[in-house]
């Protein structure tokens, strides 16, 4: 999307919102004030998914800490569900589920955690299990009476159905069942969701499926973190408290990228303040994950009660600075060096809006060191396919 278009665009939202936000959940309800956290299955296990497995990650989001740097969410996605019964009720998988979903959100709960499920708009999901199209009511009572808190709803097989429809029917029926669920849509920004989305849901899909990989791109759709940070840049004015844009979930320690490029990419989502579903395996975390995925002070700029998306602020060739503003006047900067060589990478203080000659103190926010203060411009050297990312406070 072009700036032109975005400014354009920024006009009309504040209407859009305000008809669409009496329809559904996701209006102004109080859930998801912050970008959601937690953990899906889908990035690492696909569907290999199991009520040993969903214990095994409650289990682990506690034991590691992740619980208590904010991972709250532990959501199955597709392939849990096999069948409808005779009422039209859906069926869990009763080998990989035998003790049924109402059993398993208890024990998510019991954690002190929240449980969340899948399901598609269309007639069956993308894995071909039975989507929730002409069940819509149905599931959402479903949903609520086993305690699910939160439902990632996907786009497949849905042809002939109009998004914003679909998704307001599903909206509507998850705020008649009583039970606050947050809603995830997952229709991959074809039909720009950020223009009518916000009181439809809590977050949508702004890109097709995250790779674990720096920069490939896959026939169907699926990209790279470079390419998702590519397509997030124009968005920032869509996204706010209670409505995200999601750039997908986190592939942080799933093995396909170095330790700079998933520092680049958790580094970004909280730039972009998008929700944080970590997708790796929890049992066995590398320390550099742990490092990643635990870094409080960047999560912190993820949750900043502000709730703006950051947006790139200087662009010179393979180096570029990246701004979000937060609480109180500060703002997260990162410096991004998307090429193949280390390189000193800086920004003037009229690029970040602040007064010529002003002080400004610097925290870096992966060494968790202070720097001091400066004045007027700021410069990092960062190595290739890497980040330096810093905490800039005001008149200290
Ligand atoms: C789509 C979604 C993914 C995942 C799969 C499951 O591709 O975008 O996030 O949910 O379906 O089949």
């Amino acid at each position: 999307m072009q700036m032109r278009r975005a400014r354009r665009l920024l006009g009309t939202v504040g209407v859009v919102s305000m008809l669409a936000w009496p329809l559904g959940a996701g209006a102004d309800d109080g859930l998801a004030r912050t970008p959601p956290m937690g953990w899906n299955t889908w990035n690492k296990f696909v569907c290999n998914v199991s009520e040993t497995l969903i214990k095994q990650a409650a289990d682990s989001l506690v034991s590691t800490g992740m619980k208590d740097a904010g991972y709250e969410y532990i959501v199955i996605d597709d392939c849990w569900q096999v069948s409808r019964d005779a009422k039209g009720n859906i069926v869990a998988d009763p080998q990989r589920f035998p003790s049924g979903m109402k059993a398993l959100a208890d024990y998510v709960h019991s954690k002190g955690l929240k449980f969340g499920v899948y399901s598609d708009a269309g007639t069956l999901t993308c894995q071909s299990r039975p989507g929730s199209r002409g069940f819509e009511e149905q599931d959402a009572k479903q949903y609520a009476a086993w305690g699910v808190d939160y439902l990632k709803y996907d786009w497949c097989s849905t042809a002939g159905q109009d998004a914003r429809e679909a998704y307001t029917k599903m909206s509507r029926a998850l705020r008649a069942s009583g039970r606050p669920i947050v809603f995830s849509l997952c229709e991959w920004g074809v039909s720009e969701p950020w223009l009518w989305a916000p009181g439809v849901g809590h977050l949508w899909r702004a890109t097709h499926d995250i790779q674990d990989c720096w920069d490939c791109s896959r026939p169907w759709g699926g990209m790279g973190v470079v390419h998702i940070i590519d397509q997030m840049a124009d968005l920032y004015p869509y996204a706010g408290p209670g409505h995200w844009n999601d750039p997908d979930m986190l592939e942080v320690g799933n093995g396909g990228m170095t330790t700079s490029e998933y520092r680049t990419h958790f580094s970004f989502w909280c730039l972009f303040a998008a929700p944080l579903m970590a997708g790796n395996d929890l049992g066995a975390m590398s320390s550099e994950t742990r490092e990643i995925l635990l870094n409080k002070e960047v999560i912190a700029i993820d949750q900043d009660l502000l709730g703006m998306q950051g947006r790139k602020v200087r662009d010179r060739g393979p180096y570029e600075v990246w701004m979000k503003p937060l609480t109180s006047g500060a703002m997260a900067l990162i410096f991004f060096n998307r090429g193949s060589e280390a390189g000193a990478i800086d920004v003037a203080w009229d690029r970040l809006g602040l007064a010529p000659g002003m002080s400004v103190a610097v925290h870096d926010l992966w060494t968790h060191k202070d720097l001091g203060l400066f004045k007027d411009r700021l410069e990092f050297t960062v190595p290739p396919h890497d980040v330096v990312m810093v905490r800039v406070t005001r008149n200290p």
